[in-house]
């Protein structure tokens, strides 16, 4: 059985962390979901880490699309939230609409994940109320980098303020999460305590009901930068690097393939 929102829920209500990871491929997806982690974010940070842009303003509908039936195929138990890039929700109510469902029914994810607090907020009620699970996006959002830097945000006063009304609007709209990215660990901390909703940090200290990393950042399988937010728990891109070289020298020394790998006439 899938995991449902109702559970999401009752970890919160039940004061249990719990893991997020995004997942971009089938295998990537099919591990995350057989060790467990419950929530899997198909994230438009694969501009960066798999496609190798700069920016997530690059990640079209049709390659999130794409990516996210990938990961729905290889993940049978996790909750699967799809990430709507760059302008497929901040045109309008319908457009978002539109692209939600794509999600839902070409992808088949159960959620969709938008970026912004308080001027999301009717988008994300829209949504809701015609069924469709959000997860919402605060602190630092990528997906505005241009215009906002890449930066802790709600240091001062008035940025905290702000972003503690971008956490009620968020919930109020009936969001079933919200991810906190970048966010000073105190104010994370409050704001993980006056809402009701799961917050999930990246960057937001330990606080956070929930936390979430890139998947390539923690397996250490992206290294062109490493975030100071993220720990490698495994150093992927040295172990392939290794292996790589190892193949390679066997063919050419002609130790691989042996007579195993392969096959013989039958008579
Ligand atoms: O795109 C992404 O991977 C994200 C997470 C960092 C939350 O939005």
């Amino acid at each position: 059985m899938r995991v449902t929102l109702q559970e999401i829920l009752g970890f919160k209500k039940r004061g249990e962390r719990f893991p997020m990871l995004t997942a971009y491929d089938y295998p990537t997806a099919k591990v995350v979901d057989e060790a467990g982690v419950p929530l899997i974010l198909v994230g438009d940070s694969l501009g960066n880490v798999v496609l190798g842009y700069d920016s997530t303003v690059f990640v079209t509908m049709d390659v999130m699309i794409h990516h996210t039936a990938a990961v729905v195929r290889g993940a049978k138990r996790a909750l699967v939230v799809g990430d709507m890039p760059f302008m497929s929700y901040q045109t309008g109510t319908v457009t978002a609409l539109e692209n939600a469902a794509r999600f839902l029914r070409e992808a088949g994810a159960q959620a969709v994940k938008l970026e912004g607090g308080e001027v999301m907020a009717e988008t994300t009620k829209a949504l809701v109320d015609r069924g469709i699970p959000v997860m919402g996006h605060i602190g630092f959002t990528p997906q505005s980098a241009y215009q906002i830097g890449q930066r802790v945000q709600g240091r001062s006063i008035d940025a905290a303020e702000k972003l503690v009304r971008d956490a009620h609007a968020v919930e109020d709209a009936g969001a079933f999460a919200v991810v906190l990215e970048l966010v000073p660990s105190e104010l994370a901390k409050l704001i993980t305590e006056r809402l009701t909703i799961p917050t999930i940090g990246i960057g937001a200290g330990p606080d956070c009901d929930a936390q979430v990393q890139v998947v390539s950042d923690m397996l250490g399988l992206y290294t062109d930068f490493v975030p100071r937010h993220a720990k490698q728990f495994a150093r992927l891109a040295d172990d392939m690097r290794s292996a790589v070289t190892t193949y390679s020298e066997s063919v050419r020394e002609g130790s691989f393939p042996t007579e195993e790998n392969g096959s013989s006439l039958k008579d």
